[in-house]
């Protein structure tokens, strides 16, 4: 089917909206996700894979995951419109006039559009990251490019994309009404033309999930042709939405279970950042060999590490004072 379809593309002379690939799928043709490495120019077959499974128990604390900074994440008027791709939903950003940076990426990125994957109608869950195996309800990607890079140029650097990955779980009782409302009313008979977007920021859809926590990982895009050019971060708590809202993504969609299995970690790392809350039990030691050694005791949770009164101390001889209450010690039997 895809070798067809590649011709009839040659012979248009669209190659390059072809191979760009509306050919592959998650389920019910030849290019399904197992398959995705044999499509063409494709890197779905390398070994820094996206999505992964996050193992907490493994993920080591980096203190160079320092606070984002958003611009214009709150501005309801940079959302330039919202389409149907035939494979999800994609809300298109003004250009250059989003921005992110900070969170240990190095260096300004320019977010361009953001887009969902989603289970189906029975409540599958369909989000494409997992965290010790637990597959959130769905899963919302903010895509955004090195500012300064084509979108070619960005393709084929280590650090060309910054995808911000926010879990969706479903809730009985969440908000009928407000953002995640007016976005998912949109869907219905929604088509591959501009449809305009109006008053909802980014910030409205993201509410109060807490963007110090979260995951960094090396990997790629999710689907073909999975170019390895992605800086991960994965936030760890997830925005709450009434399980009727999610419903309207299959169900006005007409797709069902839209995201792509785990993929091999490898020999890569995820780190998380120093409020995320890891496993107890792992994390201190007194060589580097773990996620806290001895001068990042202070950012263990709840730590009282970087106190005024710590100890132990080095005794100075020659500075010590003279106290008259402290007479000797005796010891007794119990
Ligand atoms: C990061 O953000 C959190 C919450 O917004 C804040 O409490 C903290 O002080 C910030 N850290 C730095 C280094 O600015
Ligand atoms: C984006 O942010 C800049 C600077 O913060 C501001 O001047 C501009 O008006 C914003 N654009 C929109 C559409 O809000
Ligand atoms: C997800 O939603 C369920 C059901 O409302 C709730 O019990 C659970 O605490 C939520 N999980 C998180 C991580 O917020
Ligand atoms: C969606 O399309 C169907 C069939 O074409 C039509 O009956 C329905 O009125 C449309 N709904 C909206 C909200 O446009
Ligand atoms: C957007 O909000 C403004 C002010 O709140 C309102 O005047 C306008 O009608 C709204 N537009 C849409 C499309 O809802
Ligand atoms: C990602 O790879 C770069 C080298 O390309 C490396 O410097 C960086 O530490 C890696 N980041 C993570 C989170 O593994
Ligand atoms: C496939 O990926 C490579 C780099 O990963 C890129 O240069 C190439 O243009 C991509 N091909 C298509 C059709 O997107």
């Amino acid at each position: 089917m895809y070798r067809c379809t590649l011709l009839l593309c040659l012979s248009l002379g669209a190659l390059v909206k072809c191979a760009a690939g509306s050919d592959w799928c998650y389920s019910g043709c030849e290019y399904s996700p197992t398959h995705w490495h044999e499509i063409p120019h494709s890197s779905c077959g390398g070994n820094r894979q996206s999505p992964i499974d996050i193992v907490t128990s493994h993920v080591k604390m980096d203190p160079h995951l320092d606070n984002f900074t958003f611009v214009n994440f709150s501005s309801q008027r940079v959302i330039k419109n919202i389409i149907n791709t035939g494979h999800t939903v994609k809300c298109n950003l003004e250009n250059d006039q989003v921005e992110l940076s900070g969170g240990g990426l190095n260096g300004l990125y320019s977010t361009i559009q953001f887009h969902f994957h989603w289970g189906d109608t029975k409540h599958h869950p369909g989000s494409e990251h997992t965290v010790d195996g637990h597959r959130y309800s769905m899963e919302m990607h903010i895509v955004s490019l090195k500012t300064g890079l084509s979108v070619e140029e960005a393709l084929n650097d280590p650090e060309g994309i910054a995808v911000l990955g926010f879990f969706i779980n479903a809730t009985e009782d969440g908000d009928m009404f407000g953002p995640w409302d007016s976005l998912t009313s949109y869907l219905v008979n929604l088509t591959d033309t501009d449809v305009t977007l109006h008053n909802i920021s980014i910030d409205d859809l993201i509410g109060n999930v807490d963007r110090t926590r979260f995951y960094r990982y090396n990997g790629s895009l999710t689907t073909p042709n999975c170019s390895e050019a992605v800086v991960w971060t994965v936030f760890h708590e997830p925005i709450n939405v009434n399980k009727k809202l999610i419903e309207r993504f299959p169900v006005h969609m007409k797709v069902t279970n839209v995201y792509r299995p785990v993929q091999d970690l490898g020999t890569r790392h995820v780190f998380a950042s120093p409020a995320t809350p890891l496993p107890p039990g792992h994390s201190w030691c007194y060589d580097d060999h773990c996620e806290y050694s001895p001068s990042q005791w202070h950012l263990l949770p709840d730590s009282q590490c970087g106190g005024e009164s710590q100890s132990p101390i080095n005794i100075d001889t020659k500075h010590i004072v003279v106290d008259e209450h402290l007479d000797s010690l005796h010891l007794y039997k119990v």
